[in-house]
């Protein structure tokens, strides 16, 4: 693909009190109109949290893509559709999703939770929630922006953290989002919250408690089969999870598959800038039972 294909970068703009970008706004209305199944599973996230990881965990517990050929050669991005983007030359989430022949169908979104399309909670379908420490999410996010086109110009590191700080992000404030969603675990039974960072510390843990909250009981060899395919390592090399594919990412600026560690914020944040993030985020963060970890 040559760089005319590429899009032009969008522009941030207030949407109902949350940053957004036209690619994730353009197809809205049948994104709030899209009908839900009780058997779908929504992979809801704030950008670089570890969706990816958890989308494809989940597809290869769902389906191992070991046993159906002709689903060996489907990109994540289309056995995990991404509901509300709407991207130039590219299908529509929404579409794809609406067109998923499996069953269940594992859909990924990035709304805030008052966005959500209604059908999902009147269905009350399952939600997996996966939330990343703030610098490390920033820190993602910043690599992420330069290489993806359809997000807007980064600047540099040091503006970039700041709007981060201020929410001037796509998808809005990482505060809002991950604060959000943890009150609504406290009314909406049906979401597993879960923290990349214990992926990380424990990822056969994290899908033994996936396994539980989904009412999945594979054997301990399917789930080691499972944990072993989706490492950092191997999600890298594997053309079905590493968007080789999408001419939308450059990859040769960042790559998709960066770091995957907690705690690379270190080599990003000056002495400076963690003080005035810490200050900011005390702030922001009084839930007690919302808890994240910047180092394990
Ligand atoms: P880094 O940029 O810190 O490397 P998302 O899928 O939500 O966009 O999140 C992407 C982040 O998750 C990237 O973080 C990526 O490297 C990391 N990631 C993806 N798959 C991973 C895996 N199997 N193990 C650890 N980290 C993973």
């Amino acid at each position: 693909s040559t760089k005319m294909d590429l899009p032009p970068r969008p522009t941030l703009f207030d949407f109902h009190g949350v940053s957004m970008v036209k690619y994730f706004t353009d197809n809205w209305d049948n994104v709030q109109s899209f009908k839900a199944r009780p058997d779908d599973i929504l992979i809801a996230t704030y950008p670089k949290a570890g969706t990816t990881w958890v989308s494809y965990i989940l597809d290869l517990l769902y389906f191992d893509d070991t046993i159906s050929d002709c689903r060996s050669s489907v990109p994540l991005q289309e056995r995990v559709p991404f509901l509300e983007i709407s991207a130039p030359h590219r299908p529509k989430g929404k579409d794809l999703a609406d067109q998923l022949p499996t069953a269940p169908r594992l859909i990924k979104t990035h709304l805030p939770v008052q966005f959500v399309p209604k059908s999902f909670w009147e269905q009350r379908s399952k939600i997996v929630y996966v939330a990343r420490n703030a610098k490390d999410t920033a820190v993602s996010y910043f690599h992420f922006g330069r290489m993806n086109h359809v997000h807007p110009e980064t600047g540099d590191w040091s503006c970039f953290l700041q709007n981060f700080i201020k929410g001037n992000m796509v998808f809005g404030s990482w505060y809002q989002h991950v604060n959000a969603w943890w009150d609504k675990k406290q009314t909406y039974s049906n979401i597993h919250y879960m923290f990349y960072e214990d992926l990380i510390q424990d990822s056969g843990r994290e899908i033994d408690r996936l396994c539980s909250f989904l009412g999945l009981s594979p054997t301990t060899e399917q789930k080691e089969h499972v944990r072993a395919k989706a490492t950092f390592d191997n999600m890298k090399q594997n053309k079905i999870t590493n968007f080789s594919t999408l001419p939308l990412m450059n990859q040769s600026v960042s790559s998709f598959y960066r770091k995957g560690a907690v705690g690379d914020w270190k080599n990003h944040f000056t002495v400076a800038q963690n003080e005035q993030f810490d200050e900011d985020y005390k702030s922001k963060m009084k839930n007690p039972g919302l808890c994240f970890r910047t180092e394990i």
